[in-house]
């Protein structure tokens, strides 16, 4: 695996999207327009969400973005998460490719294990892969598990969870569908990783993608007009995993703005590392919503 940086990572993902077809569409304000079920773009595919809905148009059917996101209410609050969380950052962004109505999951699986491997050259001993296990209102999704199969993962790497972590909404309504999660194990002891430390607390665990395949409109259950994909790679956790090391905040995005916190502030406080991690947010966060 190559050691990439945060620019390289984000910069390589949106290229191979764009060598398939993609256009790179920047990134929206954290702010939501003209939208009152939501306050900020939590994920990628917010500025989407009419596209995904056959409410709007756009002149591409594939899309692929870094997008500023931000996790501090609704649905999707990782408030608490920052600081005890060596993973959890409420601002970050988040790198997705989109097809509205285009490829579906074939495409998307396809594409995924080709960026995996290939692009980002990880190892595939060490990946773990979910599906939907269906329940009275949604199907099991042996589809996607068979695609993954397909491209040569192991089926028992192949593992199906609940509404929890494998059908995806994006708040009480909106586009919504059964997503499939990719989490690569970064223990050092190859012979400890096993099939229940994907979905744990374990953090030898990590999550670094999520594809999500559009079918449903959340509040009322009816089937989308368009069959389509949303994706969302954690691109901090990603740079976490290429780097080899053990927290988001030891990446090259943020250690030099740590080590010059700790610096300034050392020799006149009591802060530690942990609590380092809001500090370091809260600018940043600050000048995005002000933009
Ligand atoms: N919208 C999906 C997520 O945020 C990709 O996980």
């Amino acid at each position: 695996m190559e050691k990439l940086s945060t620019a390289q990572i984000r910069e390589r993902y949106l290229a191979f999207f764009e060598r398939y077809g993609h256009t790179r569409v920047p990134s929206t304000s954290l702010v939501v327009a003209d939208d009152p079920t939501l306050l900020f773009v939590n994920s990628g595919m917010v500025p989407f969400k009419d596209v995904f809905l056959g409410v709007e148009k756009r002149p591409y059917t594939r899309a692929v973005t870094a997008q500023k996101c931000l996790r501090v209410s609704g649905k999707h609050n990782d408030l608490d998460e920052v600081g005890p969380s060596p993973r959890h950052q409420t601002f970050f962004e988040m790198l997705g490719n989109f097809s509205f109505g285009d490829y579906f999951k074939a495409g998307a699986i396809e594409m995924a294990w080709q960026l995996l491997t290939e692009e980002f050259k990880l190892p595939v001993e060490r990946l773990w892969l979910t599906v939907f296990e269906g329940d009275d209102e949604v199907p099991a999704d042996d589809e996607a598990a068979n695609l993954w199969i397909a491209q040569g993962v192991d089926p028992a790497r192949v593992l199906r969870f609940g509404r929890k972590d494998n059908l995806w909404v994006m708040g009480d309504s909106g586009p919504c569908g059964p997503n499939s999660e990719i989490t690569v194990y970064t223990g050092d002891d190859m012979s400890k990783m096993r099939a229940a430390g994907v979905n744990s607390d374990d953090p030898d665990y990590v999550e670094i993608w999520n594809n999500v395949f559009m079918q449903y409109e959340r509040a009322t259950m009816q089937k989308l007009p368009a069959q389509s994909v949303d994706t969302g790679m954690g691109l901090e956790r990603m740079a976490m995993v290429m780097q080899g090391v053990r927290s988001n905040y030891d990446t090259d995005a943020f250690v030099r703005i740590i080590a010059r916190i700790m610096a300034e502030l050392a020799a006149t406080s009591c802060i530690t590392g942990r609590s380092l991690r809001p500090i370091v947010l809260w600018p940043i966060t600050a000048a995005l919503l002000r933009s």
